[in-house]
């Protein structure tokens, strides 16, 4: 059994990736360690705030941490959200908030340019320094009104390549086989093969 701490509150991502990795893994977030600040997100890539995240909350904590940043980017709103994707309404904003503001900017956009992709970046640290970064990506289209109720954030207005059902609406298992969380998450398993235990 491997043991990992996941430098988030988000339990959604925290499931994810517990779910990701399997039953050989065993995944805490910070809300095991209450007395542990998230790191602010004040990089400008999703790498750099991955790193932010992770060597912060490692410097504090035994063992592996990773942290994931990850986000949705709108080609036809020029990449954003981006690594706004959590606060695009503004700070706190809920789920819905953030996604009615993203479909009224798209409002004049026909369905043809509708592209998006969702990124992912896994940043692994242990003792305050990083040792790598994975990136995933999964391409899709934006579409409107929002559909299902599974994920959590975009998850109901995104439609993956190859697919005809959101995120929202496609089973758990689906999601975490072709998501950017899921490449970027296989992408840190397959490494931590070559890892040294210590590390
Ligand atoms: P972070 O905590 O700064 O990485 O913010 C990530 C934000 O991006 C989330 O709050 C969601 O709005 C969005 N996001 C990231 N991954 C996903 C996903 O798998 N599905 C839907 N939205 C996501």
């Amino acid at each position: 059994m491997q043991h990992l701490i996941v430098a988030t509150r988000n339990a959604h991502k925290t499931r994810e990736i517990q779910r990701i990795l399997g039953a050989d893994f065993a995944v805490r977030d910070l809300s095991a360690y209450p007395e542990i600040p998230e790191a602010a997100e004040s990089g400008k890539t999703f790498g750099e705030n991955a790193v932010l995240k992770a060597t912060a909350a490692s410097s504090q904590l035994p063992g592996r941490v990773v942290a994931d940043d990850s986000g949705l980017e709108v080609d036809a709103l020029g990449g954003a959200p981006g690594i706004y994707s959590a606060r695009y309404a503004g700070q706190n904003a809920t789920n819905k908030q953030n996604i009615d503001k993203l479909l009224a900017e798209l409002a004049r956009v026909e369905r043809a340019k509708r592209s998006a992709r969702f990124r992912c970046v896994i940043a692994l640290a242990h003792g305050g320094k990083l040792l790598a970064t994975f990136e995933g990506v999964v391409e899709g289209v934006i579409v409107d009104p929002p559909r299902g109720r599974g994920g959590f954030g975009y998850d109901p207005i995104f439609v993956p390549q190859e697919f005809e059902q959101t995120f929202g609406e496609l089973p758990a298992e689906v999601k975490n086989r072709i998501s950017h969380r899921a490449r970027a998450i296989r992408l840190f398993a397959a490494r931590l093969v070559a890892l040294k235990p210590s590390d």
